[in-house]
């Protein structure tokens, strides 16, 4: 087991350093330049799923490495906004900031705690807004960015087993409304209390998109262990099907207040091409972003999802319709 952070130990004959005490895992000597052979492709992912989130650090990773590693965790799916993906891979999507350009697709800029910051993004989990959640993402640092710039994680898990007996009972069952948030300022928890958003010229006249709200349980259950997820994406969390409105604005603020408790995050600082590996039926994560004068510059692929918990708040929509999708 991970216990204590900076620890480490061998675990399936692979050497693992513990982020955090209770989640997080780096697997060190993986070499990801040739094929993995199958009972190291098991370890990792027999890791991943107790860690919840994976480091590999490898200043000579590139895509083929970062392919490979993804194939651990299952199929990739490429996104299917074409203009974020490479030409040349349609697995491979670039998340880039750079001060020079002149055309951004659909980041808006915030100031919080007196600071400018380009590519924030709350806490969530990803593609909240499909019915299926996606199983999970690798993120590799192309280019890291020299101030800022880290990746907050918080793992569900932990969040549900701090929750009282109380709580635990009440939540069971419920279940929340989304809604896909292009302005953070709508958000209703997780953001800090002084956000802002910069106005920004956008030329291209802004990335637009329509998704009808979506449900998904509160508490989802980990296939592997049995245990229980607070799963909750406060980004677009909206509010709790069937109950008054008012009690639901009061208990979502209150367990999204307490799934986004800082105090039990793990913030990575990247190093050039370190990859992170998320669970995202478990973790959530928050992009801290960089000052607008910094580049930063990441590639991710997206492992599918057979997760379908959620549907359409509308009955009359086909839970497999094919959406475009956008990175949130
Ligand atoms: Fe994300």
């Amino acid at each position: 087991m991970l216990q204590e952070a900076n620890a480490i130990a061998t675990k399936a004959g692979l050497k693992v350093r513990a982020l955090t005490p209770g989640f997080g895992a780096e697997i060190m000597g993986i070499d990801l330049s040739r094929p993995l052979d199958d009972a190291t492709a098991a370890a990792i992912r027999d890791i991943w799923v107790e860690a919840g989130l994976i480091l590999i650090r490898d200043p000579q990773a590139d895509d083929e490495a970062q392919m490979r590693l993804s194939r651990v965790f299952g199929e990739m799916e490429p996104a299917a906004t074409a203009d974020m993906n490479d030409p040349a891979n349609q697995y491979m999507m670039t998340l880039k900031y750079d001060p020079a350009d002149e055309k951004p697709r659909f980041q808006t800029n915030y100031n919080f705690g007196g600071h400018d910051r380009a590519g924030y993004i709350p806490w969530h989990w990803d593609q909240s807004f499909m019915p299926t959640i996606v199983r999970g993402a690798v993120l590799r640092m192309e280019q890291p960015a020299s101030k800022l710039g880290q990746t907050g994680f918080i793992d569900a898990i932990e969040a549900y087993e701090r929750l009282s007996p109380e709580m635990q009972d009440r939540i069971d069952g419920l279940e929340v409304v989304y809604h896909f948030i292009t302005d953070f300022l709508q958000c209703r928890f997780g953001v800090p209390a002084d956000l802002k958003a910069l106005p920004r010229e956008t030329k291209s006249g802004g990335a637009k998109y329509e998704f009808p709200p979506v449900v998904h349980p509160m508490v989802i259950t980990q296939r592997e262990t049995g245990r229980k997820a607070l799963k909750i994406s406060p980004l677009q969390a909206q509010y709790l099907l069937g109950m008054d409105r008012t009690e639901s604005d009061a208990l979502l603020l209150e367990l999204g207040t307490h799934l986004t408790d800082e105090s039990h995050a793990y913030f990575h600082d990247w190093q050039k091409n370190d990859m992170l590996v998320w669970d995202n039926w478990r973790m959530i994560h928050h992009a801290q972003g960089v000052p607008l004068d910094v580049a930063r510059s990441a590639r991710r692929t997206t492992i599918m999802g057979d997760y379908a918990v959620g549907r359409y708040l509308d009955p009359a929509l086909d839970r497999n319709r094919a959406v475009k999708r956008i990175v949130d």
